[in-house]
């Protein structure tokens, strides 16, 4: 009998980019729900944050983490395993997004048009990075014959976004990994589903500086692109809560969502046709 509907206590969840915004509201859920939850950032501020989940630093894990780098990964996941045994979940959320327009004709080569460099950057953490955490994890969860992956993509992956075309990119190739790994790994045991968020409350990925350089490549101002979060583009009239998309997560992680494979939900307010 499973003590909640959920029944994800005892499980041990790997949370990439947990320290921040919607991955820390993720750790957070999981921790509620009585799982291990261990988060994989390079920001050292995690070991802060894991004393402040439910259970605290006794339970709960902080391995300080670039997901661009395989022995990192690869050193990240054989602490969980020698620590809790084995990893039931791995969400692949860290991610970064420099808004920035293909060409810029009032600025060529200039501050907000798409470099090589930024792009290498996005595609390293947002694209490379869940492909290794994948496969990491993958590696110890078909030894186990179970296993769940939750890949962290966007609306925009199917959507395209107006100065956002690289991140869009990244997040677009996350659709397609959820639905070639769930081809690949369905007869292993191991489900993997994406989800898309849209507009959500703010994260540190939503700075000043990036709301500059996003208002910068659709030629408005910073207060209407604020504007324009809420009330023009959102069915349901407001930003997503961080707890929302923390909540869907931990539904899908959860053995009532065992059929649920190779699929990326979106969670947008009704924003787009996703
Ligand atoms: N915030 C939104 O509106 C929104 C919408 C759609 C999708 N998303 C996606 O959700 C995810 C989380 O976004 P957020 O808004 O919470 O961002 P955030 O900036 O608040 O958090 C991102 C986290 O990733 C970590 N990180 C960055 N580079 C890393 C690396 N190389 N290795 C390990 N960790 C690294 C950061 O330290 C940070 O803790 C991202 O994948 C993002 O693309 C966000």
């Amino acid at each position: 009998m499973a003590k909640t509907w959920l029944d994800l206590e005892k499980k041990t969840v790997i949370v990439t980019g947990g320290v921040s915004g919607i991955g820390r509201a993720i750790a957070e859920g999981f921790a509620e729900q009585g799982s291990n939850v261990v988060i994989a950032d390079v920001n050292p501020e995690g070991e802060e944050v894991i004393k402040e989940l439910p259970g605290g630093a006794e339970k709960h894990l902080f391995i300080k983490t670039d997901v661009t780098d395989y022995d990192n990964v690869k050193a990240m996941v054989a602490k969980t395993v020698d620590t809790y045994g084995k990893v039931d979940v791995l969400v692949n959320n860290a991610g970064i997004n420099f808004p920035r327009l293909l060409v810029d004709p009032e600025d060529p080569e200039g501050k907000y048009e798409l470099n090589e460099k930024e792009f290498d950057l996005m595609v390293a953490i947002n694209q490379k990075g869940v492909f290794l955490c994948a496969q990491a994890v993958a590696r110890e969860m078909v030894k186990e014959g179970k296993g769940v992956i939750i890949n962290m993509s966007s609306e925009s992956g199917l959507e395209g976004s107006e100065g956002q075309s690289c991140y869009a990119a990244t997040k677009a190739a996350l659709y397609s990994f959820t639905r070639s790994w769930a081809k690949e790994l369905g007869k292993h045991g191991i489900r993997v589903v994406g989800i898309a968020p849209g507009i959500m409350e703010k994260t540190a990925l939503r700075s000043l500086e990036y709301e500059e350089a996003l208002a910068y490549t659709r030629g408005k101002t910073v207060e209407e692109l604020r504007a324009g979060y809420k009330k023009v583009s959102v069915p349901l009239g407001r930003e997503g809560k961080l707890k929302e998309v923390a909540d869907l997560t931990c539904f899908l992680a959860s053995d009532r969502a065992s059929y649920i494979h190779g699929v990326t939900y979106n969670i947008t307010g009704g924003k787009s046709r996703g």
